[in-house]
């Protein structure tokens, strides 16, 4: 039987990516054959990094994943979801924190297409407290960021 190939669309805002996104998305190559990776423009959340700068972090980081494939998208997930043709949408979860958030967003996804899933998968308790967030934070006083995010990625950050 000819095996369908499945394809899940990992969208966030990657401001920037983390290795809490980078295991995300490796834990989603064992489950799908493609994973779009969308880094949303999101200009309402005032990103640290430029649109152009976020989306080539994340081809930066994932340059050795074939599976990936990288893009940036503006407007809504559920029109995404259309043009590259995958119902599948991929949500890192951390902690009871993140719980209400993804569960309002899932459920406002769901509202807009019936057909889309979101799946959650945790990431590795050693990256559980990594967010975007508290790199940006740390990188604003010039700390050490070498264990939050990628390292194809860190000399650009610290350029900045
Ligand atoms: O990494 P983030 O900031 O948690 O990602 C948020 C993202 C990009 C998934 C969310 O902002 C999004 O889906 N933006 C597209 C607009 C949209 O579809 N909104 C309706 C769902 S709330």
């Amino acid at each position: 039987m000819a095996k369908e190939s499945k394809r899940a669309i990992y969208p966030g805002t990657f401001d920037p990516i983390t290795l809490g996104h980078l295991d995300i998305i490796k834990r989603g190559c064992k489950i799908f054959d493609e994973i779009v990776v969308a880094v949303a423009k999101n200009k309402e959340k005032n990103p640290m990094f430029s649109f152009e700068k976020r989306v080539e972090f994340v081809k930066k980081a994932t340059r050795d994943l074939p599976k990936i494939k990288v893009i940036g998208f503006e407007g809504l997930l559920v029109d995404l979801s259309d043009e590259v043709d995958s119902n599948i949408i991929i949500r890192g979860l951390r902690a009871v924190s993140d719980f209400e958030y993804e569960l309002q967003m899932g459920y406002a996804n769901a509202s807009l297409k019936k057909d889309l899933e979101t799946i959650y998968l945790m990431p590795s308790l050693q990256y559980a407290f990594i967010s975007s967030s508290i790199v940006r934070a740390i990188l604003k006083y010039r700390g050490e960021v070498k264990h939050l995010v990628p390292k194809e990625i860190l000399k650009d950050l610290k350029c900045m």
